[in-house]
């Protein structure tokens, strides 16, 4: 996977970023590497969801009555982003795992109401799709916007995402919006905060959203809805291994389960094989067996608690100036000062 530009406009340029994170060598690697792990573990990879129907599924997730965290999380980004872009004076606007960006125009707004030109927008996510999707949009939506987006994997160097908006006139917000960053385990979660730290300016801003601990049933229930979408979405997972590794896995012969893990405070999503199979793995020359019932987790969503959202932040380098949360206390929203 090599740098290049996907599309470029006098307003806007895609480009990919290095390892897209898409490259099936490495893919291979890793499934191979949870597939041998015990029990069979593809959570470390959550970017392997993320193919073109796994973000419209995705988005599907979002509108659902069990998935609160979307429409809480942009209630609070309507009452607070205002606030935020003023305390931040931010003319600039990173987004890792920027999806569908349907919440970025409320950040959006509260910039292009400040009276002065222009502002950018830099983007990055795995989803080629989903990011040429929503900067088409954006562009239409916002005349004084100029994005520079990337098509690539934020585990990977973000040197060049944070090298523009120099000589802008104001300061970077980076925001991480969704919970992501509760996909990560902790060490990688550390790594990660450490790495932004690093590549951030004094005085840059970092906005990330957390979904917060509350009773169990609700938590199993947003990543197990009634219409069976989160299911599909699990599921999807084993249609991208077909796809892209020439796997054999039948879907229809695998049960999606969602976890409260309340000793490491995470929704686990699993797979358990309904009935005793094998199947090969071309790309891995490996044939895999599962046991009837086996279960393989795909995924884990960390829930924080104020104080442990506060933690993690401080241990990532940044002092929290502040923890803006719904009046149910449901979802947070975490503003730090590199
Ligand atoms: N921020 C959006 C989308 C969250 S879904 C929201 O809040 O609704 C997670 C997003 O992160 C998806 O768009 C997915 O494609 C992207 N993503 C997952 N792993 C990634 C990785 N390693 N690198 C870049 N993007 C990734
Ligand atoms: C992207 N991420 C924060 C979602 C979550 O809630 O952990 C992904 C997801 N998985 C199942 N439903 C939603």
């Amino acid at each position: 996977m090599g740098t290049g530009v996907i599309w470029e406009t006098d307003r806007a340029r895609i480009e990919r970023l290095g390892d897209s994170g898409v490259d099936p060598e490495r893919m291979a690697e890793d499934v191979r590497a949870g597939l041998l792990s015990q029990p069979k573990d593809l959570s470390a990879w959550p970017k392997y969801f993320y193919d073109e129907r796994g973000s419209e599924l995705f988005e599907d997730i979002t509108e659902l009555p069990e998935y609160y965290q979307t429409r809480t999380e942009a209630s609070i980004l309507e009452a607070r982003s205002r606030e935020i872009v003023e305390r931040t004076r931010c003319r600039e606007l990173v987004e890792l795992g920027s999806g569908s960006a349907s919440k970025t125009r409320v950040l959006l707004d509260a910039m292009a109401s400040e009276e002065v030109d222009p502002f950018r927008y830099v983007p990055l996510d795995v989803s080629e799709s989903a990011l040429e999707g929503s900067a088409l949009k954006l562009l239409e939506e916002y005349p004084r916007l100029r994005i520079q987006g990337f098509v690539g994997d934020f585990e990977g160097p973000l040197e060049r995402v944070f090298s523009g908006g120099e000589g802008e006139g104001g300061g970077r917000l980076v925001i991480f919006l969704g919970g992501t960053l509760g996909n990560f385990t902790p060490e990688k979660r550390r790594e990660f905060l450490g790495k932004l730290r690093a590549g951030l300016r004094e005085g840059d801003h970092l906005l990330v959203g957390m979904d917060l601990v509350k009773d169990p049933s609700v938590l199993e229930a947003a990543y197990d809805d009634a219409k069976g979408v989160t299911a599909e979405f699990n599921k999807n997972l084993l249609r991208a291994l077909n796809e892209k590794l020439g796997a054999s896995f039948d879907p229809d012969l695998f049960e999606h389960r969602s976890v409260f893990n309340r000793e490491k405070s995470r929704v686990e999503m699993w797979l358990h094989s309904q009935v005793a199979q094998k199947m090969m793995v071309q790309a891995l020359g490996m044939e895999v067996a599962f046991e009837a019932g086996e279960g393989m987790r795909t995924e884990i969503s960390t829930k924080f608690t104020l104080e442990s959202a506060r933690a993690m932040f401080g241990e990532g380098g940044f002092e929290l100036s502040e923890l803006y949360t719904d009046p149910d206390d449901l979802f947070g929203l975490a503003l730090g000062r590199a």
